[in-house]
């Protein structure tokens, strides 16, 4: 950790040649308050998580790490969490390889329209309050993105993989994970102060989806409309002729202007 600019998030790190997930090696230490802000980094996972269920291709090369936090933000804060933690990875992509990705509703980071980054945030609750979050984050580092296209190819809305290999970049891993850490740091007293509006403003100027024709997956089935903004708590708004609807977590898929 030398070099490290935060005060709080990793200060402590873990770091494992190979597991099964970082975000489970990250559960199991999240309900000990002593770990807060923790680290834990992996080379390579064997059973690395997605959202909604799904495999996250993790071989070395990549950025594969976990974070625990014990916030002081409630259930509705929370929900904007993710969505603030991939504008988080885009300012520090920005910063460090002065490459500008895309943000995707609700937490992808996009190159090209292809995947470059994802977000997983688990949360424990006790009597509807926020006990702990343990943030995942996926950076296509340097890896094949033909060999995980490959293996990805009949994931229900898989739209490619993107690597930061081809930007032929000098930095070190570590480095954009400082980056990363100091940029999350930020907004994650943004989150506790009750200061959503910088961040949905952030959000809003890097995000892909708005203005787009977009369709969602969701629990209650699928939703189709024009993405126009996203609600503080990280909901997004679509409107279709007459109707909005308000919707909090689904898979998109982007059907054009
Ligand atoms: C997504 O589906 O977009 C989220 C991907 C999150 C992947 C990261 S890699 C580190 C951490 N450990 C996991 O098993 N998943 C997350």
């Amino acid at each position: 950790t030398s070099g490290l600019k935060t005060k709080m998030i990793g200060q402590q790190a873990f770091y494992f040649d190979s597991t099964d997930s970082t975000q489970n090696q990250a559960l199991k230490m999240a309900q000990d308050p002593e770990r807060n802000g923790a680290i834990i980094v992996a080379e390579k996972q064997t059973i690395g998580r997605g959202r909604s269920g799904r495999k996250w291709v993790s071989p070395k090369g990549g950025i594969w790490f976990s974070i625990i936090l014990h916030p002081k933000f409630d259930i509705s804060t929370a929900t904007l969490f993710p969505i603030a933690s991939a504008l988080a990875l885009a300012i520090a992509l920005e910063k460090t390889l002065k490459v500008s990705p895309e943000l995707k509703w609700p937490n992808d980071l996009t190159v090209r329209g292809k995947k470059l980054a994802g977000m997983l945030v688990d949360a424990s609750l006790e009597s509807n309050k926020i006990e702990s979050l343990v943030l995942g984050v996926g950076i296509n580092f340097n890896v094949d993105v033909k060999k995980i296209e490959k293996n990805l190819s009949s994931t229900p809305n898989f739209y490619g993989v993107a690597s930061l290999s081809e930007y032929k970049t000098k930095i070190k891993p570590v480095e954009l994970v400082q980056s990363f850490l100091v940029e999350l740091e930020k907004i994650y007293k943004l989150l506790n102060s009750g200061q959503t509006k910088k961040i949905i403003s952030e959000w809003t100027k890097r995000s892909s989806t708005i203005g787009k024709n977009v369709k969602i997956n969701t629990v209650e089935g699928e939703i189709k409309g024009k993405a126009i903004r996203i609600d503080a708590d990280g909901a997004l708004i679509l409107s279709n002729n007459s109707n909005t609807n308000r919707v909090i977590a689904g898979d998109i898929v982007h059907l054009g202007k």
